[in-house]
Order: structure tokens, then C-alpha cells, then sequence
């Protein structure tokens, strides 16, 4: 084989690969019990803890449109990791940081279940300001546009390290009383609890529910430009 008939099926063997992994990434939602979380032991955590700081690392090759700047950070997102003992512990203390009127839904069993939770936020600059200009709102949505992108490469790359995923909206972990829980600041908007199941675990005999817009997808979105 020439050299160029070897980088062109190199070529279209990372394409088949990428295809793959992005096709069969999929909402997993593994529901544990609170009153008895999903342990990980130390020499698994050891490994898939560290899989997922690489995949972290990876997915923050996402582009982004401008300089968020803050704290010399460029990049307009941020990422909390909570490992497996935090979660059993969030999963235990949640009702209590929320207080007895409201409900925490699902949010328990989740922590109750997973391996690690990446708590993905982004860094909104102009929306919060009354005078914000319909330019400086375009900015934001492009922060927001980039930190989105990030998360999908994160899903991506947790899936094809044989992991399972689930791009959580966050619930009451957006309320304050929550997120300071976690470091997350006030400037920063919550936009994914992404829960992480090990490969470990895939096998316990515990609740998974698919997302509820699986099988709603089309091709129909797609519109040819003629001119
Ligand atoms: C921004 C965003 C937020 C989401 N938040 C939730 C959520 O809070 N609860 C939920 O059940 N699914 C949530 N999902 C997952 C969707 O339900 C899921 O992607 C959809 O049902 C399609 O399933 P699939 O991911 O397996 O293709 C969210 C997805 C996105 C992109």
C-alpha cells in the first residue's frame, strides 16, 4: 500500500471509529438506593478516576469564541468533579442542604449510583446586566454555545472509554445552597451534572432509564440549500 492509500484508510478508519462512539453515546439513567450507594473500590477508582480527568482534559479541546478571562482562565466553562465517596455523600446530605419543602426527585438515586459526577458550568459576562446590549446577549450565547461543546466531547469520550453517561439539567443542585456545596460560584450557571457510571458497576441489578427523546430522532432537520 503507498503511503497515500495508508493515510486515506487511516483516514477513514478514525472516521468510522468517531462515527461510532458518537452514535452509540446515549442517556443511560442509573438509579441507586441512597440509603445504600454504589461503592467503587479504591484500585477501580484508581484507574476510572484517572480516565476521567484525561477525558476532561480532551473534551476542554472544545473551541471557544472568546476570552472568558477570568481568573487568567480563557476557557468560558468550568468543571466540578465529585468522585464516588462525595457522591454517596451528596446523595445521603441533598434532602438536607434543600430543606424539608422541597424535593430532590431523582438526584439521590443518581449520586446513589455513580462513579463520578462532573458538574459542568459555563460563565455568563453580559446577561445578568439591565443594560445588556442584544450583541454583548450574542457573546453569552456563544459562551454558552462553546461550554456545550465541551460537554458533548466529554460524553463522547467517557463513552468510548466504555463508560456510561447521563447529561443531567441539574435539578435543585442549581439552587445556591446547593452548588456552595461545591465550590461553584456565583458567576458561574449551571449547565450539566453529567453523571458518570463505571464499567464496574454495569452489571448491578439497579434501575436504568433511557432518555425520553431516544427514539424521537430524524434526519428531517437537515435542509439542502439550493440557490
Ligand atoms: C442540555 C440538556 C439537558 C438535559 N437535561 C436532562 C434532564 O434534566 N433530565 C433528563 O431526563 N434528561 C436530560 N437530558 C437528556 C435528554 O433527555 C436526552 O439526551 C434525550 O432524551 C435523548 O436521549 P439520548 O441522549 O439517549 O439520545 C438533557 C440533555 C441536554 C442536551
Amino acid at each position: 500500500m503507498s503511503a497515500q492509500d495508508q493515510s486515506a484508510s487511516n483516514k477513514s478508519s478514525d472516521l468510522d471509529r468517531v462515527a461510532k462512539v458518537i452514535a452509540a453515546r446515549k442517556t443511560l439513567k442509573v438509579l441507586g438506593d441512597p440509603a445504600d450507594p454504589i461503592a467503587i473500590a479504591t484500585e477501580v477508582a484508581s484507574v476510572r478516576d484517572a480516565q476521567v480527568l484525561d477525558a476532561l482534559r480532551v473534551a476542554g479541546m472544545a473551541p471557544f469564541h472568546y476570552d472568558r478571562a477570568i481568573d487568567s482562565i480563557a476557557e468560558p466553562w468550568r468543571a466540578h468533579v465529585i468522585w464516588n465517596s462525595g457522591c454517596r455523600d451528596v446523595a445521603n446530605r441533598l434532602p438536607e442542604w434543600i430543606g424539608a419543602e422541597q424535593s430532590a426527585g431523582k438526584l439521590p438515586a443518581m449520586f446513589a449510583a455513580c462513579g463520578a459526577a462532573v458538574l459542568i458550568t459555563w460563565l455568563p459576562q453580559f446577561r445578568d446586566q439591565p443594560s445588556a446590549k442584544p450583541e454583548q446577549i450574542d457573546v453569552d450565547d456563544e459562551h454558552l454555545a462553546a461550554s456545550s461543546a465541551m460537554v458533548q466531547n466529554l460524553l463522547v469520550l467517557l463513552t468510548a472509554a466504555g463508560m456510561g453517561t447521563y447529561w443531567s439539567s441539574g435539578g435543585v443542585v442549581k439552587q445556591p445552597s446547593v452548588s456552595q456545596q461545591f465550590g461553584i460560584g456565583s458567576n458561574e450557571k449551571l449547565l450539566a451534572v453529567v453523571f458518570v457510571e463505571y464499567p464496574e458497576t454495569m452489571s448491578a441489578e439497579i434501575e436504568r432509564k433511557p432518555g425520553k427523546h431516544r427514539d424521537s430522532r430524524s434526519d428531517r432537520w437537515i435542509k439542502q440549500v439550493k440557490l
